[in-house]
């Protein structure tokens, strides 16, 4: 099926990027171009794709020198990106426009790198493929540093904007006792976020907890479950080794919480599964929904 290009021409403008300054030396000179399609492909070895179209002055330095610099332009250098952008070093020698980039020496290749940037990685390439109307060049970052004190530029639907802030994930804040806070502590072994699977069930108007005395606490049987394993299988294998005998509900709903107890914290996604319970063993009993009282301060609905 041919795709309608008068729709995708509107359409492509709704992705959002930033802007990287590709700067290259080579029989075409010293340049640099602006492009929004790069990005870090690999983290070890440290790669970064780089999108040029066939027609531009950067493609035939790369190609040639096999080396380019990467620096991902700071929200005060919009006037830079649209020289870097606007015109081709076929046209004019960007570089030597009075006032519109700053330099920064490179430690490993012959390539200028621009100055005021967030980040400016040096790049020697690996791999190059035509792809579509455009060369994806992928480059192994030889050299790379970063500046603090520099905001990302951002660009969308043809215009510069600046990042905004940082949006706080919602989390539902759980005061929890010591005890259980301790086991989930441990659990997360100082994982930022601790993933648990748990099964929510109900009948008239009980919650089935897990007893543990050892600990006196009850809770909802849950556990961790192990990275990549799929959970309703896990689920239905601790279920079968807790002697729960249980239907799931195929589909699941995430509780992102926030543990607290003092001023000590621990964030926690819980994938909870709805259940029906038809044989269980000792340690699981039902306490009644009204009490609110599990997990201490946390509502059974909560979870
Ligand atoms: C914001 C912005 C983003 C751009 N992104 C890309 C890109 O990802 N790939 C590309 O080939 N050209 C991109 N361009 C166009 C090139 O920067 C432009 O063709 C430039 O003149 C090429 O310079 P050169 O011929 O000196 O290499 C972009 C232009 C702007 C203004």
């Amino acid at each position: 099926m041919k795709l309608d290009r008068k729709i995708a021409q509107k359409s492509q403008r709704y992705f959002m990027t930033g802007v990287s300054l590709i700067t290259s030396n080579g029989s075409q000179g010293q340049n640099v171009m602006a492009a929004e399609w790069t990005m870090q492909v690999s983290y070890e070895p440290m790669l970064i794709a780089v999108f040029i179209h066939e027609d531009s002055s950067t493609l035939k330095n790369v190609l040639e020198t096999k080396a380019f610099g990467v620096n991902v332009a700071s929200e005060e250098q919009t006037t830079s990106v649209s020289i870097a952008g606007g015109y081709s070093r076929k046209e004019i020698d960007k570089l030597r426009i009075r006032n519109a980039f700053g330099f920064v020496k490179a430690k490993k290749i012959n390539v200028p790198l621009i100055a005021g940037c967030i980040l400016n990685a040096e790049c020697e390439v690996v791999t190059t493929k035509k792809i579509g109307d455009h060369v994806m060049i992928v480059g192994n970052v030889v050299f790379i540093c970063h500046d603090v004190t520099k905001k990302p530029l951002v660009y969308h639907q043809g215009k510069y904007f600046k990042m905004g802030h940082a949006i706080k994930p919602f989390r539902q804040e759980v005061k929890i006792n010591c005890n259980l806070f301790d086991l989930f502590s441990k659990r997360a072994n100082g994982k930022f976020v601790l993933k648990c699977v748990g099964i929510l069930i109900k009948s008239k108007g009980n919650l089935l907890v897990e007893r543990s005395t050892k600990l006196s606490l009850e809770i909802i049987p849950h556990f961790e479950p192990a990275r990549g394993q799929d959970y309703q299988e896990a689920l239905e294998k601790y279920l079968k080794k807790s002697k729960l005998i249980v239907t799931v509900k195929p589909k699941p709903f995430l509780k992102r919480l926030i543990f607290k107890n003092g001023h000590r914290m621990q964030r926690a996604n819980f994938i909870m599964f709805e259940g029906r319970v038809i044989e269980m063993s000792s340690k699981f009993r039902w306490k009644p929904l009204k009490h609110n009282s599990l997990l201490k301060n946390l509502d059974y609905d909560v979870v």
